[in-house]
Order: C-alpha cells, then structure tokens, then sequence
C-alpha cells in the first residue's frame, strides 16, 4: 500500500460515512472497508475499552478472543502506552494472545478522542513483518479519521456500541 493508496482510501471512508453518525454503523463501515482494500491480512478489527479490558468490536476475519486486559498481549500494550504497536513477528512478542493461529505480523493503533482512549483497531497479517512505516502511518491517518466521526464524547462510544 502506498501513500496514495491510503489517500483513496480516507476518501472512501469520508463518502462511506456521509452524515450517519451511528457509532456502530461507522465503526462497521470502518472495519469493513480496509479488511477489503489491506492486501495480505488476516483479521481487522475494533477492540473497545470497557472499565479496565478491552472488548471485541466490529472485525473482519475469524472469530476472536473476546475480551483482553489492559497491558495484555499487543492489543493490551498498545492501550496501555497509548502507542502503535508494529509488530514484525508475533511469536517473539511476550504475551502476544494467538486468536488466528495463521498470523504472523500485527499492527494496533490506539483509538483516542479527546485525549482519552476509547479502544484499538488491530490488524493481524499471515506474512512476517507485514506492516511498513508507510502502513503505520496511513492507518494511524484513517484512525484519526475515524475517530473524528464519533460524535460527542467517550460515553457516547461505550454506550453507543
Ligand atoms: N493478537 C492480539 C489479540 C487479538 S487477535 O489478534 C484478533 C493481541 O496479542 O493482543
């Protein structure tokens, strides 16, 4: 995937969204688009921050784990340090949770809005070292971007999911 890959991508988003302002709606949306446009992964999806765990949300791929505890393997890590985790080899991660025994590389970015964590998106790859600092960074963008379409507030997006 290129910058403008990425670029075409943010634009689908927007147009897919238009004014809906479903949290669930968008969040599915979300999830939808980039697991059909992302080549060589697996899994992509949401995890929600409710109380101290991470709650599985909107996700394409096979069923998951469904709630991991904050500091927890790359999910749990990367809501803790509130930092991208881009992670080139799974195995050699500590604690990495093995949903789908088929992956081999992994990318979580925080969900922030207002400075407050409202979850991760996680992207799990079959293929070693999948995810470049161009991938980091045009996901992390359409995070951003997603993250600006949730209306309100973090009680809105707890409740509202
Ligand atoms: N591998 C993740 C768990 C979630 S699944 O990949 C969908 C982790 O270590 O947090």
């Amino acid at each position: 995937m290129t910058e403008t890959d990425y670029t075409l991508l943010r634009s689908q988003f927007v147009a897919l969204v238009g004014d809906e302002t479903d949290a669930l709606a968008n969040a599915s949306n979300f999830v939808a688009l980039m697991y059909n446009a992302i080549d060589d992964i697996n899994w992509l999806g949401v995890y929600v921050l409710r109380g101290d765990e991470l709650v599985l949300g909107p996700f394409q791929g096979k069923p998951a784990c469904v709630r991991i505890p904050l500091g927890n393997g790359v999910c749990g890590t990367a809501a803790a340090t509130l930092e991208t985790q881009r992670i080139a080899d799974v195995h050699a991660f500590p604690g990495h949770i093995a949903c789908d025994p088929d992956s081999r590389s992994e990318m979580v970015v925080p969900l922030i809005v207002n400075n407050e964590l409202l979850g991760v998106l996680d992207i799990d790859s079959p293929s070693p070292d999948r995810f470049s600092a161009t991938d980091q960074a045009g996901i992390e963008r359409l995070c951003e971007l997603f993250c600006e379409t949730l209306p309100g507030s973090e009680p809105f997006w707890v409740k509202g999911l």
